[in-house]
């Protein structure tokens, strides 16, 4: 860690680095607004009161190290407070935050979210395909986390990419339960001895699917709880900047030698796997398709069939024969009214005819979403060009 990376308040915050030390002194010192995506995984406060054995008499490793433990309920809420707050400072005004929990502290984590403004988005179920059994029978078998995914206030934008999640579950829609299974095999960090580098390494799966849905390539992950790592090596692999931050120095040692053996996939694959969504695409209002030469006042547009008909005028609304006279409107609002219904997507609903200059090079009318696209793809090369 080199001296410059741990300034307070630089303008720009380190990046790609393990920042070893307690969360709330680093967090303080970076920037406001300067994260787009958080992942927290914090301690559980599982207050364990006795050493648990499997039948056969053998220890269960559990979570018992000095880190998970807090001397009450409000001496861990204050600690919850205390680091919510902290990430709500670095989190640009459109970032969002993942925090993953079980029943022993999601709740109190969930109604602390709330009580600072962060908007819950979804709560997601993790199911874990191989849980640890119950050993003593006295409870149902633990086979589920809870995650909550918040944004840092209501009416952020924050990122969802909605097509690539769909695509990554085989075309449909990604639900909120997520079956997956707990960190084990290769994947599990273990030392000479085969003894679990940390308790609660968290597995590659559940956190790729987080930050491919939830952020771009470029942009900034923080883990204030990093652990073993697993946020920076998903984060690296995906194209994806991050910081970590971690109090143990055994862990940060782990950390840094897993991410050294961790390649990042091609910049084109990147591409693939998150492209931007429709949601997120620069806004191209209609009067544009004029001012570009693409329609001209007096252009005629129909429906999809051919059958319904509006008029194009020099300011960019559309003039059509409704039910009950002539309509004016915005092609959203004519649109909506020779169908009768309440609302319609007019760049998906009008065609035009293609002509010479349009450069549309087909026979059949183009609905006009093609010539908005158009547009931003003319937008988009001359930004490359600078
Ligand atoms: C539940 S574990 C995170 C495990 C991680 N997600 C992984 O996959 O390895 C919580 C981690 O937070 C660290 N920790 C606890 N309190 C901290 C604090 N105040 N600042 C920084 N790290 C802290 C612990 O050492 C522990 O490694």
């Amino acid at each position: 860690m080199t001296k410059n990376k741990t300034r307070a308040n630089t303008k720009s915050p380190p990046r790609n680095t393990i920042l070893h030390g307690d969360c709330l002194e680093h967090m303080a010192k970076l920037p406001p607004e300067c994260v787009d995506l958080v992942f927290a995984d914090p301690p559980y406060n599982l207050q364990l009161q006795q050493t648990l054995r499997r039948p056969n008499q053998s220890e269960v490793r559990s979570v018992d190290e000095d880190w998970d433990k807090f001397a009450s309920l409000a001496d861990y809420d204050r600690f919850t407070r205390d680091w919510l707050r902290a990430v709500r400072r670095v989190l640009s005004p459109d970032g969002a935050l993942w925090v993953i929990g079980s029943y022993h502290n999601i709740f109190r984590i969930g109604a602390i979210l709330q009580e600072l403004d962060f908007w819950i988005l979804n709560d997601v179920v993790w199911r874990k395909s191989n849980p640890m059994p119950n050993f003593r029978g006295r409870r149902f078998t633990n086979a589920h986390e809870t995650l909550i995914w918040a944004c840092r206030a209501k009416g952020s934008r924050y990122v969802f990419n909605y097509g690539s999640l769909k695509a990554l579950n085989d075309d449909l829609q990604m639900r909120s339960d997520w079956y997956l299974p707990i960190c084990n095999g290769h994947e599990r960090l273990r030392d000479e001895d085969g003894v679990r580098v940390h308790p609660t390494q968290k597995p590659e799966s559940l956190l790729y699917r987080i930050i491919l849905g939830c952020s771009r390539p470029g942009q900034l992950v923080l883990d204030p709880f990093l652990g073993s790592g697993t946020t920076a090596v998903v984060a690296r692999r995906l194209g994806r900047d991050w910081l970590g931050i971690e109090s143990d120095s055994g862990y940060v040692a782990a950390a840094r030698e897993r991410l050294a053996a961790t390649r990042p996939v091609a910049g084109d694959e990147i591409d693939l796997v998150a492209p931007v969504e429709k949601r997120d695409a620069p806004r191209v209002p209609f009067g544009l398709l004029l001012e570009h030469g693409l329609l001209r006042a007096g252009d005629m547009l129909s429906d999809p069939s051919g059958r319904i008909h509006a008029r194009v005028r020099a300011d960019g609304t559309l003039v059509a024969r409704g039910v009950h006279g002539d309509v004016c409107g915005s092609i959203h609002q004519v649109g909506a009214a020779v169908q009768g219904v309440g609302a319609c997507n007019g760049w998906n609903f009008w065609c035009v005819a293609p002509r010479n200059g349009r450069g549309d090079g087909a026979a059949a009318p183009v609905v006009l979403d093609v010539l908005r696209q158009r547009i931003r793809a003319s937008r988009e090369g001359s930004k490359a060009k600078g």
